[in-house]
């Protein structure tokens, strides 16, 4: 029987990437994202390159009942063999002069809506002992982020929690993947504002080849996965440099040069 993977910001970027990947493996898929139509266009587009199936729960995560009424419209029965809770979002600049609704809305899509499906579909892996969870965390996750500051702190609690969880569960079966992309060509940029800033003017890599690079980690059951060397390094390097530099190139790197 073919597994099934659920995938939250299936529409775009990495989770459209990311289905992609499962979908070519023959397994079926469950897309979640706010947008219904764009939903179901990726459905069509990869049950017909793949003979799948592809089922689209429209949902909007920053929404507190939302994992609940995903797991209600899964039935009890539903298997959930993967999830990849991919679905997450930025906001740039000073954290005063941002408003507070769209950092709680980004706390509860980027972490919450996260803790809240894991919590929700993980007893059922656990009592098939079979399953993989990938959370979507971020190179941000490694070092704290001087104007997108929510946004790090978010992605390092997706870290911290992932690997914890691996632990936890890695002995019954399942594994946990914190998979952690640097700098990626999707519209996050600028649904983030980003247009200009330095971070984005760097090294940046293809939606298509990150997404691969996490999925076969997930795959292997890896813990940590890291898109591409320089990301490595750069993961790596937050460990021997002092706390204070590290800000204050984080903060460089999000901001406009001039
Ligand atoms: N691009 C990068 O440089 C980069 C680097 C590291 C990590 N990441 C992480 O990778 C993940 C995917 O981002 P991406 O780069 O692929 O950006 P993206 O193309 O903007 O994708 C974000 C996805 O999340 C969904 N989403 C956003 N808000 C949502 C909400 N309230 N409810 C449900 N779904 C929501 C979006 O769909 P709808 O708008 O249709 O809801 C979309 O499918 C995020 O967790 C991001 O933090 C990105």
């Amino acid at each position: 029987m073919s597994q099934t993977a659920l995938i939250t910001g299936a529409s775009t970027g990495i989770g459209y990437e990311l289905a992609k990947c499962c979908a070519a493996d023959g397994m079926d898929l469950i897309l979640v994202a706010r947008n219904q139509k764009r939903l179901e266009e990726v459905a069509a587009e990869l049950q017909a390159a793949h003979q799948i199936k592809a089922e689209v729960i429209a949902a909007d995560l920053s929404q507190p009942k939302a994992a609940a009424d995903i797991f209600k419209k899964l039935g009890a029965d539903r298997a959930v063999d993967i999830l990849i809770n991919n679905a997450g979002f930025g906001t740039s600049g000073k954290f005063a002069e941002l408003p507070l609704q769209g950092e709680i809305d980004m706390i509860e899509v980027n972490v919450t809506s996260l803790v809240r499906l894991s919590h929700l579909l993980l007893p059922g892996m656990l009592a098939r002992k079979s399953g993989r969870i990938m959370n979507v965390a971020s190179t941000a996750a490694f070092q704290p982020g001087p104007l997108m500051a929510n946004y790090y702190a978010s992605k390092a609690y997706v870290l911290s929690f992932s690997e914890a969880l691996y632990e936890e569960v890695r002995k019954d079966g399942v594994s946990v993947t914190a998979f952690c992309p640097g700098a990626t060509e999707t519209p996050f940029f600028d649904r983030a504002k980003m247009d200009n800033v330095r971070l984005r003017n760097g090294s940046v890599m293809a939606a298509d080849k990150a997404a691969r690079i996490g999925y076969r980690g997930m795959l292997r059951g890896k813990v940590i996965v890291i898109p591409g060397l320089l990301n490595r390094m750069l993961a790596f390097s937050v460990r021997i440099t002092p706390r204070a530099i590290i800000r204050k190139i984080t903060g460089f790197l999000n901001d406009q040069p001039g």
